[in-house]
């Protein structure tokens, strides 16, 4: 019996522990179950995803290729336009040429016409003017620009007050703009040197506001020389010619007339003594000379320009003294060449005078009081005492006012008479300007119009003599046009606004009416 409870005891035992085992397998069961469950849904999840992924694939490619056959399509319709292309460069090619030959042609031409214009200019003892507007300085970078060069003889000037009207013409015997060189400027003014040495009186000035480019023009600077140290250079070139058969000297002065003070820029100073009194006179032979002033004899050009350095070093330290700017005085150089032939001992006597005038704005009267209206006032006598001799000069007038100021005495030799005279107006291209740079062009225009003028009523025989010598440079010019092979326009067409034998020009007109 007890052994047989104690076997029912150890069976009951082990089907508890059995049980038990059961119970833990199928809580073990269960679990493996759910995670089956969550393993496949990931499945199917990643499954949905790839599907989406492969047909977004499939969809770029067939865009890819769409892409593909849309650039192939391109890309020989281009090879077809680079053909045509092609095609029509080679076609072009002759034109191309042509139209370079065409505008080297034009260029040569211009050149010639300029030349032959200003020989006329020179036998019709015209005051010749040059404009130059000068390129926008860094100050004024971005600024609205209102004068422009329309062509080698012309330009245009805006309307300050209203823009909407009509550029203003001006025509002149040469025009440069911010694209011309100093080297360029010289070429025109060179045979001005020659004609010194020949015997000829010459002065070149330079007018305008201060700012417009007058130094830059006359003396510029060691990186880029101007007319003056250009002149040097040249002067000395056909000294040296001439030297063959002839004894030449070159001697020079150099004043600053402020106000009506003439002041010897080259005298040395001895201390305790006054430098001596200058007085403008004129000798037998009709000569200017400045009695008292120093002259220096230079034999190269680096003399000269060490005496123009001298000058400009003592007009500096004069006006730091007097606390006067420089550009309220008048710069005069004058360089007189005599050239004695060695067997026939004749001696002739030429003289170049080169003038870095005053500025020519003309100050609000209400700005100014004091020194500086007087200044003011003594600025705009001498300019206008200047402009008053051209003028009567060219109305050929019998009396010429050259007493009114000593600006005009000193020039008396070399304004009018056998004397060649060059104006340059220099020009600021700011529309900020305008005003002034009208001003300064109407004052240069005045003495070519009247210029004008007295060519109408010149007599028969002079106009018949200026146009036989037109024949001879329409024939000098066809020439030229045979040699470089091209159809040039004809000296007189109507597309060149600077005929010689016209009386009138198209901005002088404008000009005429306004002041008549
Ligand atoms: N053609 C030019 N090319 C380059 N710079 C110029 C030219 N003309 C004038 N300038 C510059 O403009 C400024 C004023 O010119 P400047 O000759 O001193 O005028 P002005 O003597 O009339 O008062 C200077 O800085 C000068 O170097
Ligand atoms: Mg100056």
């Amino acid at each position: 019996m007890q052994r047989q409870a104690r076997e029912r005891e150890e069976t009951w035992n082990s089907l508890t522990e059995l049980r038990a085992q059961h119970t833990k397998l199928r809580e073990e069961c269960n679990k493996l179950a759910q995670e089956r469950q969550r393993a496949e849904a990931a499945v199917r999840e990643r499954e949905v995803a790839w599907e989406g992924a492969t047909k977004e694939q499939e969809l770029t490619a067939e865009k890819l290729e769409l892409d593909i056959v849309d650039l192939t399509t391109k890309v020989s319709d281009l090879n077809g336009v680079k053909e045509r292309a092609e095609v029509a460069e080679r076609l072009l090619e002759p034109y191309k040429k042509k139209t370079d030959e065409f505008a080297e042609a034009f260029a040569k031409e211009q050149v010639l016409r300029k030349r032959y214009h200003n020989q006329m200019q020179d036998m019709k003892g015209a005051i010749r003017v040059f404009a130059r507007i000068r390129p926008q300085v860094a100050r004024e970078a971005g600024d609205k620009v209102g004068v422009r060069k329309l062509d080698a003889f012309s330009m245009e000037v805006d309307d300050k007050r209203d823009v909407k009207q009509p550029a203003k013409n001006f025509n002149f015997d040469a025009i440069f703009d911010e694209h011309s060189t100093q080297e360029d400027v010289f070429a025109d003014c060179r045979a001005l040197v020659g004609s010194c040495v020949d015997g000829f009186n010459v002065t070149v000035f330079a007018y305008g506001q201060t700012g417009a480019g007058k130094t830059h023009t006359m003396y510029g600077s060691k990186d880029s020389p101007g007319l003056v140290p250009r002149a040097a250079d040249e002067l000395f070139e056909v000294v040296g010619r001439y030297s063959i058969d002839c004894q030449c000297r070159v001697i020079c002065a150099m004043f600053e007339l402020y106000r009506d003070e003439l002041v010897d820029l080259l005298v040395t100073k001895t201390k305790g003594k006054p430098p001596p009194v200058l007085e403008v006179k004129k000798d037998s032979r009709g000569t200017v000379k400045v009695e008292g002033a120093c002259e220096i004899e230079v034999h190269s050009p680096e003399e000269l320009l060490k005496a123009i350095a001298v000058g400009q070093d003592r007009r500096h330290v004069a006006s730091t003294k007097m606390n006067a700017d420089s550009s309220r005085s008048h710069l005069i150089f004058i360089v007189t060449v005599e050239v004695t032939n060695n067997k026939t001992k004749q001696v002739s006597t030429g003289k170049l005078t080169l003038c870095d005038l005053a500025g020519s704005e003309r100050l609000k009267k209400s700005e100014v009081t004091g020194e500086q209206l007087k200044e003011a006032t003594s600025i705009n006598k001498s300019l206008t005492a200047l402009g008053d001799v051209i003028e009567a000069l060219t109305k050929q007038a019998k009396h010429i006012p050259y007493r009114n100021h000593r600006l005009t005495q000193l020039l008396s030799d070399s304004l009018g008479g056998n004397a060649k005279t060059l104006m340059f107006v220099n020009c600021s291209p700011a529309f900020g300007n305008l005003e002034e740079t009208g001003s300064a062009l109407s004052y240069a225009a005045r003495a070519k119009l009247i210029m004008n003028k007295v060519e109408k009523n010149s007599d028969s025989q002079e106009v018949a003599r200026l146009k036989k010598v037109i024949q001879v440079m329409s024939n000098e010019l066809e020439q030229a046009r045979a040699n470089s092979g091209s159809a040039l326009p004809q000296l007189g067409d109507p597309e060149g606004n600077e005929e010689p034998d016209e009386p009138e020009e198209g901005g002088d007109e404008e000009e005429e009416e306004e002041d008549s």
